[in-house]
């Protein structure tokens, strides 16, 4: 993987309650925060007590390189909500500058606990779609802006083995958004939803408070029959 293929682009924690209809005993569970990138949902759980383990490719970069990768993508993506105004939802930040400038902070956030956190195992180089964790080993998966979101470089197939193997490693599956990058559906939410009902899971689409992405309030939960 080269460093400009990712885009480094992180949330904080009470975006992530937004997104993914977090309770406070969602918050006591244990998380796997899956392509968590330069997101401040680990070090916020972290320091408020939670067990949150992220993994992402990004993880395998000095802090120094995510930085300078964090910068390029700033101006891009900054540049590019700006010629799309009307994609977008402008109540939670008030215009491209404001969302721009909130994640500068999360992402400031991040890179202070990042050393600390790989040494203690909460930041973990893997990417989907395989991981090595243990059957269950964590009772709440989220996967944030990755899959559905670049359903233009990833595949359906891609889609299904990373969503089996989140579910083999965890006993419930959050996944926000349920569009893409062009703020439409994913075309593969509904293959997704009916390959996983066909093996006895549930997967539902759940309304949520978040919505920056035009319709984009909306994430996909899967859970198995007995969870
Ligand atoms: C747009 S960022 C989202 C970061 C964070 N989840 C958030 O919402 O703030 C997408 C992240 O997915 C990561 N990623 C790309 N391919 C991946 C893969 N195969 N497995 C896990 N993460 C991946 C990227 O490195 C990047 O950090």
């Amino acid at each position: 993987m080269k460093l400009n293929t990712v885009v480094p682009w992180g949330r904080s924690l009470d975006e992530y309650k937004m997104m993914f209809d977090l309770s406070e005993s969602d918050l006591k569970k244990s998380i796997l925060g899956c392509g968590d990138g330069p997101a401040s949902f680990n070090s916020e759980v972290t320091a408020a007590g939670g067990h949150v383990i992220s993994i992402d490719p990004l993880y395998a970069f000095s802090a120094e390189d995510i930085q300078g990768r964090i910068e390029e993508t700033h101006k891009s993506i900054v540049s590019q909500m700006k010629q799309n105004l009307q994609r977008y939802v402008w109540t939670q930040f008030k215009d491209p500058d404001d969302l721009g400038r909130a994640r500068l902070e999360v992402m400031r956030v991040f890179l202070q606990d990042f050393e600390k956190g790989l040494t203690e195992g909460r930041y973990l180089t893997e990417a989907l779609p395989s991981l090595s964790f243990a059957e269950n080993q964590f009772e709440l998966c989220l996967c944030s802006h990755l899959l559905f979101l670049f359903s233009e470089q990833f595949s359906l197939e891609f889609h299904i083995e990373s969503i089996q193997e989140l579910l083999r490693v965890g006993s419930e599956v959050r996944i926000f958004p349920i569009m893409g990058l062009n703020c439409q559906i994913s075309p593969y939410l509904e293959p997704v939803q009916q390959h996983f009902r066909e093996r006895g899971y549930s997967a539902e689409v759940v309304q949520v408070d978040y919505e920056v992405q035009r319709d984009g309030n909306y994430m996909l939960c899967l859970k198995g029959q007995e969870a």
